[in-house]
């Protein structure tokens, strides 16, 4: 039997969730939509999926041309062709085919921490060797290349990254992307990015000189990344993410993989998720979006400021989640029982950091805040948050 540890973020969120009345700033999508909102904020007057009249085979088996055609388009460049592009049920589905596909028990992979708990612990359920390479708040929760230079072995496989990441809300940046991708250039590593808050860059995407190429861009064939409709496009409902890599062979074996475990995703959802990427749609959505989380990230920024003493952090640039950290007399709180009592005392619902992003008491007094769903609950949140810190934090 595969040993594998429990996926702490995802048993929390089950576990607390749908608390009745429960203020939910623990929520990684920016806050999701309908059908007919995506029609209304695109001004679209035409006919909505999903189409009543398909007849419900299996569809294409690796996803329709539709939508790979317009998957492979959100990438510059020749490299990601509709045939290096397949659809699976959310990127977490695109990891684990992965790592599944791709890792052995003898190799070696190289993960970045924090980041989403499937992209080291799956490797390790597989029996690799996984290092984590830590990013640091010091250095901005940006990966350090010096440490990567330490940590990589004749046998690493992988690199896996995850831009922007998940729980910081930090962007790698632009030239430490390059250097990465040189890096395992030099040594033929593998690289898996997973880029499920692209594009939610909060400068814009027009005219953002900093904003980081995806690795799919930059030519190296073993660069994969898998992408989706969750974070980004408010579409978690319909279970649609992808894979890519400008390699082949590498697509192949996904598939091959694939085989067993999906036959193909929903034509419905592929139906959505095909209408939500058409340039028009996309547009608006993500016009919305951004100016959402920029707007959201300023009222985070307000209150982290009001809070100084007691609260610290690398301010997010890009993506859903911000990770806070608590402390009293320069002591971290006990972030678990934090966000319990703040769960009792407020109903406010927040991510515990060291329990579901660290090992033993690695992120002691960190909590995850996503702070892109719905601005009114964000904002009760926070002055219920700020209530209680005042009260049992002595700030
Ligand atoms: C970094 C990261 N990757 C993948 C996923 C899974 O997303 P999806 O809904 O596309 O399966 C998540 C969800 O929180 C995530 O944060």
């Amino acid at each position: 039997m595969v040993r594998f540890q429990h996926f702490e973020v995802e048993r929390w969120m089950e576990a607390y969730e749908f608390t009745p009345g429960v203020l939910n700033i623990a929520e990684t999508c920016v806050e999701s939509v309908s059908i007919d909102q995506l029609a209304q904020l695109s001004g679209d007057k035409g006919e909505l999926p999903p189409r009543t009249s398909t007849v419900l085979i299996y569809g294409a088996i690796r996803g329709s041309s539709t939508l790979r055609e317009t998957i492979s388009t959100l990438y510059e460049g020749e490299q990601i062709a509709p045939e290096n592009v397949i659809i699976t049920q959310g990127a977490i589905a695109a990891n684990f085919l992965a790592f599944y596909s791709l890792i052995e028990p003898e190799d070696h992979v190289i993960c970045v921490y924090p980041t989403y708990q499937q992209l080291y612990s799956v490797p390790e359920s597989l029996g690799a060797e996984v290092s984590l390479w830590r990013l640091k708040p010091e250095q901005g929760f940006v990966p350090d290349m010096d440490e990567l230079e330490k940590l990589a072995k004749a046998n690493t496989k992988m690199i896996v990254i995850n831009n922007p990441n998940n729980p910081t809300g930090v962007p790698i940046p632009r030239d430490v992307v390059y250097k990465i991708v040189d890096f395992a250039k030099a040594r033929g590593i593998m690289i898996l990015s997973d880029e499920v808050y692209r594009p939610l860059f909060h400068d814009g995407l027009e005219d953002n000189a900093d904003m980081p190429p995806s690795v799919a861009d930059l030519g190296y064939d073993k660069a994969i990344v898998t992408g989706s409709l969750s974070k980004a496009y408010s579409l978690g409902g319909i279970r649609v993410g992808w894979i890519a890599s400008g390699d082949k062979a590498i697509v192949e074996r996904l598939v091959e993989a694939r085989h067993y475990v999906t036959i193909s995703v929903s034509q419905l959802d592929d139906q959505v998720a095909s209408y939500a990427l058409s340039p028009a749609v996309r547009g608006a959505l993500m016009k919305r979006n951004i100016q959402q989380a920029k707007h959201n990230a300023d009222m985070l920024k307000a209150f982290v400021e009001a809070h100084s003493s007691v609260c610290s952090w690398v301010a997010p640039t890009a993506g859903t989640t911000a990770f806070i950290q608590f402390h009293v007399g320069g002591k971290p709180v006990d972030d678990v029982a934090f966000c319990r009592d703040v769960l009792d005392k407020t109903k406010v619902l927040l991510v515990p950091g060291s329990r579901c992003f660290g090992h033993d008491q690695d992120f002691a007094g960190y909590v995850r805040v996503g702070f892109v769903g719905s601005t009114a609950v964000l904002e009760e949140a926070l002055q219920k948050l700020g209530v209680y810190v005042r009260q049992h934090l002595g700030q």
